[in-house]
């Protein structure tokens, strides 16, 4: 099992466990995260996955590919550390990520 932290805009901190090969989204949704919506699915065609990855994280992820870029323009408030939950497949490399949540997708 890889563990997740989520912290949400109000401080709150949730970890979980989830198989590998799930993606950031599902291990939010799956767990009743707020803050994280995953409308489309995880088809990279929504960004209510938005999410805000520690910085000390950023360099284990697989780098955006170009349509990630594109959807996360859409997204508000975005920074450093933007990325959609749904393009971060969860591996051995992840285990113990810690991600912030926004205060919402809308
Ligand atoms: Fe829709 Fe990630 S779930 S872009």
């Amino acid at each position: 099992m890889i563990k997740v932290t989520f912290i949400e805009h109000n401080g709150t901190v949730r970890s979980v466990e989830v198989a590998e090969g799930t993606s950031m989204m599902e291990a939010a949704v799956g767990n009743l995260v707020p803050g994280i919506d995953g409308d489309c699915g995880g088809a990279c065609a929504c960004a209510t996955c938005h999410l805000f990855v520690e910085p000390e994280w950023l360099d284990k992820l697989v780098p955006a590919e170009d349509m990630e870029k594109s959807m996360l323009e859409l997204a508000e408030g975005g920074g450093p550390g933007s990325r959609l939950g749904c393009q971060i497949k969860l591996s051995k490399a992840l285990d113990g990520i810690v991600a912030r949540t926004p205060v919402g997708q809308h």
